[in-house]
């Protein structure tokens, strides 16, 4: 990794970073942010999801890598680390950020549900934000990460759940705030599904209430399920949380538009993950 930032390389990298497109806005080296339109925030981000500071000699898989903020933070904290993304990494920043870092992090440009194709189960932790509900399968993405974690390897990940809001298909948002915060923190496993569009983005899919997410989980062979909302560590969901804390935080989202995010963790079984329709015994 870059140590020493001299005037000559500062200009350099400047210059370097001017010539491709951002999507994250991140201190790739101290005093130079890259320019993009979504702010990021690794170390917080891994602070709150309680991911150790050192990750010597851990294998760890980053989905959804973009320009890399997140898998150039784990390998400064000593982890071996493969980023995956659909994007070419020479658009988006990620190689531009790589050379900057002299990092050794490995891009491979494929998708989450071939994650199979490239890995064995040899992680020890993966890290997937801002990734689940933009996903036309989101099982299947599941599934995947868990074919290449480890037995007892941990998924990390962040994203949106359905907490207090809620749009009509035609993008209209629904005013009915009692009936949508008590789907969203009933004990029913529920999920809002967009063909078309959700909060004017395209890309937004499937956005599951915190029941359903812990479902999709086991289901992916996931146990010990944590998911806390976006506020710190206020832990809302291992499948058994209290319907009351859920719903007067749901109210403190919505008053104080706090958006409806969660991050959380999920370690992996020793198991299958759960095929669809079991052989019929004779
Ligand atoms: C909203 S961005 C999140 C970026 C970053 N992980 C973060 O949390 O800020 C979603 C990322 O997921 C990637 N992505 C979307 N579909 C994917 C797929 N099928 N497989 C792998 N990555 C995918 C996008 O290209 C994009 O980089």
């Amino acid at each position: 990794m870059l140590d020493k930032i001299t005037d000559q390389n500062h200009e350099e990298i400047l210059h370097m970073i001017n010539k491709v497109k951002w999507y994250h806005k991140y201190e790739i080296v101290p005093g130079v942010i890259t320019p993009g339109q979504c702010p990021a925030f690794p170390k917080r981000l891994f602070k709150r999801m309680e991911l150790p500071d050192d990750l010597s000699g851990l294998n760890i898989l980053e989905i959804g890598s973009w320009d890399g903020p997140y898998s150039f933070e784990l390998e400064s904290r000593g982890a071996n680390v493969v980023a995956i993304d659909i994007h070419d990494p020479s658009t988006t920043g990620f190689n531009t950020a790589k050379k900057i870092l002299n990092s050794n992090v490995q891009y491979i440009r494929t998708s989450v549900y071939d994650l199979s194709d490239y890995f064995d189960e040899q992680f020890d932790i993966v890290i997937f934000a801002g990734v689940f509900y933009h996903l036309k399968h989101p099982m299947l993405a599941f599934e995947q990460i868990s074919n290449v974690l480890k037995t007892t390897g941990t998924l990390f990940f962040e994203g949106e759940c359905f907490a207090h809001y809620a749009e009509n298909t035609e993008g209209k948002k629904i005013r009915n705030y009692l009936l949508l915060i008590m789907l969203a923190h009933s004990k029913i496993p529920a999920t809002l599904f967009y063909s078309d569009s959700f909060q004017n983005d395209k890309n937004n899919w499937y956005i599951p209430n915190v029941e359903c997410l812990t479902e999709w989980l086991k289901t992916a062979g996931f146990t010990k399920i944590r998911i806390c909302s976006n506020l710190g560590n206020t832990f809302i969901g291992d499948g058994r949380s209290k319907f009351i804390r859920k719903f007067i935080l749901s109210i403190y989202h919505f008053l104080f538009k706090q958006g409806q995010r969660v991050i959380g963790s999920a370690v992996k079984m020793d198991g299958v993950v759960k095929i669809e329709h079991g052989i019929i015994e004779k």
